[in-house]
C-alpha cells in the first residue's frame, strides 16, 4: 500500500489545512487509516464504529486484538451516543480536563462494535487537546479509534518520522505536523465503579483527579511487576517500549548512581559494547558513555516525559547494547514523575538496581 505523507506547517492557510483534513477525514469514513498528531503521542486513526476499521488497526500495528482501542471524540454531544450512561464524576472530570490528556472508561452503548473494545462491555473515550486532531475527528464523522501510531512493542511515536519508520506502506496517510508536546500517553481512569480507578498514570496526576472527584484508587499492577493480578487495562500487560539493548534503572544517592553507572559503562565499553545513559541536567557532565541523553532538570520531569520515547528509539538507531537511566521515582512534581517511572519500568522490563 502507498502511504501518503502529508505535511501541515506554518505555510499552510486555514483553507489548505481544511482541504488536507477533509481528505484525511474521507479516508477514515471510507474505512481507511490515518496517523495524526495529538498532544500526547501520534495516534493511528480509523472509524471507531466500523468493525473492519478496527481490524485494520490491529493488523497495521501487529497488535493483539484483545487489546481495546480508545475512541477519540471532538465534542461532548458525541459521548452520549457511545456510552451507556455518564456518571456524575465522569462529567466533572470531562469538565475539568477535556479536551486534554485524560481517557475515561465507561459502560459502552450498543453502537460500539466489539472489535473496537476487544470484546469488553466497556469503552475508553478521550477528547484530545490538539486543533488538527479535533478537526480531523469532526471530518471523519466524530468517532475515531486511535491507539498510539507505533508497531506493537515499539515506543509510542512523538515525531512523525517515527510513524513513517513504523507504518509506511501499512496505512493510507500520515499527517506530519507539530504535536506530542507531552510525549507520554494519556492518563486512563475507569469510571465504571464507585471510586475512580487509575489504570495508566499520565500527565493528569492522581492529585489533579482527586482535586475534582475526591478519592481515587490506583491499579496495583502499575508499579508491582510481581503481582499475580492481571492489569485492568489489557494493554498494560504487554511488554512495551522495549529497546533492543538492555535498559537498567539505577536508584540511590545521586553521586553513587553516577559512580555506579560510570563503572558499569567503562567495563562494558572496554569489552567492546556500546553504552547509553539517560541522565538529568544536574549530573549530565559527569557521565561517560557512547551516548548520553539529557532528560532535563530533576525539578521538572516534563522534559524527561517529552523526550523519553525519542531517547529509546535513538538508542536503537545508535546500536547501543547497554543502557542506564536515573530513576524518577522521587521526582518532585506532584505526581507526573510516576508516569515517567511507569514507562521507564516497562522499557527496562522492571530491572532496577539500588546503589
Ligand atoms: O494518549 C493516548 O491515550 C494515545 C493517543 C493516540 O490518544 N493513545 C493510546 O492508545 O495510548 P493505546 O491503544 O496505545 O493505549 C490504550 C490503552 C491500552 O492499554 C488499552 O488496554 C487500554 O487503553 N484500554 C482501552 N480500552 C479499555 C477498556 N475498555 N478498559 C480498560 N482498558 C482499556
Ligand atoms: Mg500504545
Amino acid at each position: 500500500m502507498e502511504t501518503a505523507i502529508v505535511a501541515i506547517g506554518d505555510t499552510d492557510t486555514s483553507e489548505s489545512i481544511d482541504e488536507k483534513l477533509s481528505m484525511a477525514g474521507d479516508i477514515i469514513r471510507r474505512g481507511g487509516l490515518v496517523a495524526f498528531p495529538t498532544e500526547t503521542v501520534y495516534g493511528l486513526g480509523g472509524d471507531a464504529l466500523n468493525p473492519a476499521s478496527s481490524r485494520k488497526i490491529y493488523a497495521a500495528k501487529g497488535r493483539p486484538s484483545d487489546n481495546p482501542l480508545i475512541i477519540h471524540i471532538a465534542d461532548m454531544a458525541a459521548l452520549d451516543y457511545i456510552v451507556g450512561e455518564i456518571p456524575e464524576k465522569a462529567a466533572k472530570l470531562a469538565d475539568a480536563f477535556w479536551p486534554g490528556p485524560l481517557t475515561m472508561i465507561f459502560r459502552k452503548s450498543a453502537v460500539v462494535p466489539d472489535q473496537t473494545t476487544g470484546g469488553l462491555d466497556t469503552v475508553a473515550v478521550r477528547m484530545p487537546n490538539h486543533p488538527l486532531a479535533l478537526l480531523l475527528i469532526k471530518k471523519a464523522g466524530g468517532y475515531v479509534a486511535a491507539p498510539s501510531a507505533n508497531l506493537s512493542g515499539k515506543p509510542s511515536p512523538t515525531l512523525a518520522k517515527y510513524v513513517v519508520q513504523d507504518l509506511d506502506g501499512r496505512i493510507d496517510m500520515i499527517l506530519d505536523a507539530d504535536g506530542a508536546e507531552i510525549g507520554l500517553e494519556s492518563t486512563i481512569v475507569d469510571l465504571t465503579g464507585e471510586i475512580p480507578l487509575i489504570l495508566r498514570p499520565g500527565c493528569i496526576t492522581q492529585k489533579m483527579l482527586a482535586g475534582v472527584v475526591g478519592e481515587t484508587d490506583m491499579d496495583v499492577t502499575i508499579y508491582d511487576s510481581d503481582t499475580a493480578q492481571a492489569p485492568r487495562a489489557p494493554g498494560m500487560k504487554y511488554r512495551h517500549y522495549a529497546p533492543q539493548g538492555e535498559l537498567v534503572i539505577v536508584e540511590g544517592e545521586p553521586q553513587r548512581v553516577v559512580s555506579y553507572i560510570n563503572a558499569q559503562a567503562a567495563a562494558q565499553e572496554a569489552s567492546g559494547m556500546r553504552t547509553g545513559v539517560i541522565g538529568t541536567q544536574e549530573h549530565l557532565a559527569q557521565y561517560h558513555a557512547s551516548s548520553v541523553k539529557n532528560a532535563g532538570s530533576r525539578s521538572d520531569v516534563h522534559e524527561a516525559a517529552k523526550q523519553l520515547y525519542t531517547f529509546l528509539r535513538e538508542f536503537d538507531d545508535e546500536e547501543i547494547d547497554c543502557m542506564y537511566a536515573e530513576s524518577f521515582r522521587d521526582a518532585q512534581d506532584e505526581g507526573f514523575g510516576q508516569a515517567v517511572m511507569n514507562r521507564l519500568l516497562k522499557a527496562a522490563g522492571h530491572r532496577v538496581i539500588h546503589v
